[in-house]
């Protein structure tokens, strides 16, 4: 029995450029579930002078043969993860052939089975799980693919052009693909299927024609338009934006139900999970609209950054996805509501990237160390990276920013390259100096700043005096250079020009030393500061604020997002201030901001999605955010009393804003607009019992658009409301033949806060729609348990603890990259009281302990105990 070696990690300040190029590569498939045969041809040239050996990767893979040059070679060793092969000339063609098995593959990686199809997933390093290879971003290699399968599989696909097609015997056929771009192995993709397509064309700026297919599931077609005219609209977009058109004839989604991720960018041909594809009114809602639309621009953005464009090596990942997540944001942003995007993005970076940030995952956006590169498609490297791409777009603007962009595709097209030459790019272009702000990219951590005002009536000046701190678990970070962006708003709510030294002054402010006091002149009353106008740099401000000033912002401050973040700091300084009351069972909202909500849902007016966003109140996620110990109970307690008075105190408001909403049922922005300030007055209104209510809710539960089914349904069950238990089971009743629509079912049953609960959660194991194997009825499932449902995940009895230990020991066997994403809430064990962390933490011992724990949960368990 061999007993496997202890993880490595590998270094970046190790990194060295490969010894040898691949060229070119011709592939060949023999599909079958239990053998497959993947035949390579590659050219092969070495990049160094002296002779050295060609150490390839490869795992769980059965070789067959081996040829140099046409000749059989036997001088090559083989141990579990690689092929190393010896006395090559300087030039040569190398043949392999192996075998795989896609049926037993479970892990989503390599070449697998989702339903009766084949799909890949190469990145990040899938490529090895195929064939052997030189599975890194920097071995740029043009590919021809040849997929010979089963007729009753009609659709053989791959990457580039089609360039040949035929039958063959024994009731099979071929297809041959090539791709004219160089590209790595990770954007590598297969897909042979059955599906159903769809077909329409885009005619680029410069007049070609590009041919756009979308592969589903048969019987899904009508469910496809949405995601077609999104990509439609981000080709466009990043014509009009970025000046980058399509480079191919063709572009091809395929939407699979067994995927790890949302989407996955492979060149000409995406994969997507089939939850970011398909959509319609009766079956998704307007946020899945929203997220179709925002991932499928993601993954086509990848085309020019990531795939023109690539990444040297792993840790550079936030090149690609930071850049690409900007991109996507932006995108959003443009065609939708810039206020509300910006809402949404801020919410991930203080509820989820800051707890990274904090905890012993804590990494920069440019990692320095990793043991299993998919551990790092984190929040850090992608939402932080996108922040960090958003404040160098702040510190250039829009103008310089894209003569960066220009430069850096014209420096770099074809080649793989790092984050440091997309900074020299952006600065070379705009001759800002970015020595200092590069920082970001190597300190990990939320910096703070804190912010003193002060107003001198005689002198007619104010004063903002700023210092920065490093964050408390990075303490020898750096001085960070922070683009600090403000507004003074005074006694009218107007803006007021700002002026320094007797001249104007942007309302950017440049942090980059310790402290700084800015002085403002010709201040005429005291104002009103508006600080990180536009949450302009991730990093946590700490000032002091009145109700009144607060609630000045949240009505006139020029920035929606800055009227929202004052919204959610009266809010987040209300539950503070109810924690030190003798009894937090007491606990009320000021009378002043029950007045303030009233007033907006009183013949509302404007954006109405926003004022949706304006009644809610923060996360528990955001608000464990403002404590080192969570205290747990008082929040959920708080909490449900405040919505309880607010349901109580404006039922009538809120009654009379439904009814006086009309939603005519269209995907158009002013009727998801309509949809989401419905959902908010039916999530209070459920909270107070009475007959016209739950008519109200009933009748939306009967609705035809999901949007407002589910808008009843999360109501009941946020409010324990005694429809819950029939209209739980009349939803399942009719969705059962339709798993992304159970999908929600499972997350609503999930959150359901009863003594019972992880009984009811054990019990839906069994249910015919649930599947361990599927990492979207997993999340549903048991992903909605441990966010959300947090009176019952935190049970001091820790229950809900040993229920998430369960699924993750037998997810570590089945699929160790969804099981590494379903262990985030354990990570955050020490920032819990005694009793809590203990039983979280000896869950996290209890897998420490387990035999043929993969790479994946070994890294992240090893850091949480013992960072
Ligand atoms: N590059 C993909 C994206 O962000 C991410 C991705 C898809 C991925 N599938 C994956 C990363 C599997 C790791 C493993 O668009
Ligand atoms: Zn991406």
């Amino acid at each position: 029995m061999s007993i496997k070696a202890a993880p490595q990690a590998e270094y970046l300040k190790d990194y060295q450029a490969p010894n040898y190029r691949i060229d070119h590569v011709d592939l060949c498939f023999e599909l079958a579930p239990l053998n497959t045969t993947v035949s390579a041809t590659m050219k092969v040239v070495r990049t160094v002078n002296s002779d050295c050996e060609l150490v390839l990767d490869g795992i769980d893979l059965t070789l067959i043969s081996l040829h140099v040059d046409g000749q059989v070679h036997e001088h090559y060793a083989l141990t579990d993860e690689h092929l190393i092969i010896r006395q090559l000339p300087e030039k040569f063609t190398l043949q392999i052939v192996n075998q795989i098995a896609p049926q037993t593959n479970t892990s989503l990686e390599g070449l697998y089975l989702s339903g009766g199809a084949y799909c890949t997933q190469c990145e990040a390093q899938g490529f090895r799980k195929i064939t052997y290879y030189l599975d890194r971003p920097d071995v740029l290699a043009s590919f021809d693919v040849t997929i010979i399968a089963e007729q009753t599989l009609p659709h053989l696909l791959s990457n580039g052009n089609q360039i040949d097609v035929g039958k063959l015997d024994g009731g099979r056929h071929f297809v041959k693909w090539q791709d004219p771009f160089k590209k790595p192995s990770y954007l590598f993709a297969l897909v042979a299927g059955d599906f159903d397509v769809l077909t329409d064309s885009y005619m680029t700026q410069s007049g070609r024609e590009v041919e756009l297919a979308l592969f589903v599931d048969k019987g899904n077609l009508a469910k496809t338009p949405h995601a077609m005219s999104s990509l439609k609209k981000a080709m466009q977009w990043d014509e009009q934006r970025f000046n980058l058109e399509y480079d191919l004839d063709i572009y091809m989604i395929v939407a699979v139900d067994f995927f790890n991720m949302g989407a996955m960018e492979n060149k000409g041909l995406n994969i997507f999970n089939s939850k970011c594809v398909l959509a319609n009114q009766e079956t998704a809602t307007d946020k899945d609209y929203h997220t179709i639309e925002s991932i499928v621009g993601h993954e086509y953005f990848h085309n020019w950054t990531g795939n023109r464009v690539t990444c040297r090596d792993w840790f550079q990942l936030s090149l690609k996805e930071g850049l690409t997540v900007f991109r996507d944001q932006e995108f959003s942003s443009d065609l939708g509501s810039r206020a509300l995007n910006r809402i949404d993005a801020v919410k991930v970076m203080r509820s989820h990237q800051f707890s990274e940030d904090a905890g012993p995952m804590a990494h920069p956006i440019r990692p320095e160390k990793v043991i299993e590169m998919n551990n790092f498609y984190t929040v850090t490297v992608y939402d932080k990276g996108a922040e960090v791409i958003r404040m160098m777009h702040t510190l250039l603007g829009e103008e310089k920013f894209q003569q960066g962009m220009a430069l850096y595709f014209q420096r770099h097209d074809g080649q793989a390259v790092t984050c440091d030459d997309f900074v020299a790019a952006m600065s070379d272009a705009s001759g800002i100096d970015l020595t200092q702000f590069k920082r970001w990219y190597s300190q990990a951590g939320t910096p703070k700043l804190e912010v003193r005002q002060d107003y001198d009536q005689d002198a007619q000046t104010f004063t903002l005096a700023v210092e920065q701190f490093a964050p408390e678990n990075q303490p020898d970070n750096d001085l960070l250079h922070i683009p600090f962006a403000i507004e003074l708003l005074d006694k009218s709510g107007a803006s007021i020009a700002l002026r320094s030294q007797q001249q104007a002054v942007d309302s950017v402010l440049n942090i980059t030393a310790k402290t700084h006091r800015f002085v403002f002149e010709n201040i005429t009353q005291q104002p009103v500061a508006v600080l990180l106008e536009d949450f302009s740099a991730p990093c946590i401000v700490v000032q002091q604020s009145s109700v009144t000033e607060l609630l000045h912002i949240m009505r006139y401050a020029r920035s929606d997002f800055s009227r929202w973040d004052a919204q959610q700091r009266l809010f987040i300084a209300a539950v503070k201030q109810s924690m030190t009351e003798p009894t937090v069972q007491e606990a009320r909202l000021d009378e002043q901001i029950i007045n303030a909500l009233d007033a907006l849902i009183t013949a509302p007016e404007g954006d109405l999605a926003l004022i949706a966003e304006l009644l809610k109140l923060p996360s528990f996620d955001s608000l464990a955010a403002e404590y080192v110990v969570i205290p747990v109970d008082d929040i959920i307690t708080i909490t449900a009393r405040f919505e309880q008075q607010i349901a109580q105190q404006l039922k009538p408001a809120l009654l009379t804003c439904y009814n006086s909403l009309v939603d005519d049922g269209s995907t158009r922005a002013d009727a998801v607009a309509v949809r989401a300030l419905k959902q908010v007055c039916l999530h209070y209104l459920a909270k107070v019992d009475c007959a016209v209510v739950t008519d109200i809710l009933i009748n939306a539960a009967k609705s035809e658009n999901m949007t407002n089914v589910l808008a009843a349904l999360s109501a009941v069950v946020k409010a324990n409301h005694p429809q819950s238990e029939p209209l739980l089971s009349a939803f399942d009743a009719n969705w059962r033949h339709d798993v992304l629509v159970m999908d929600k079912w499972f997350a609503l049953q999930a959150m359901r806060d009863s003594e019972t609960s992880i009984t009811d959660i054990e019990a839906l194991y069994q249910h015919p729609s649930f599947d361990f194997g599927n990492p979207n009825r997993v999340r549903a499932l048991v992903g909605s348990f441990s966010h959300f449902n947090t009176a019952q995940f935190h049970r001091l009895d820790g229950q809900g603890y040993r229920l998430l230990g369960d699924l993750l020991v037998k997810l570590n066997a089945i699929n160790p990259q969804n099981a590494s994403r379903m262990i985030t809430p354990f990570m955050a064990w020490r920032r819990y009281d005694k009793v809590r962390s203990k039983a979280m933490q000896a869950q996290l011992q209890r897998l420490a302990k387990l035999d043929g724990l993969s790479d994946d949960l070994f890294e992240k368990v090893e850091k949480a105990l013992h960072a």
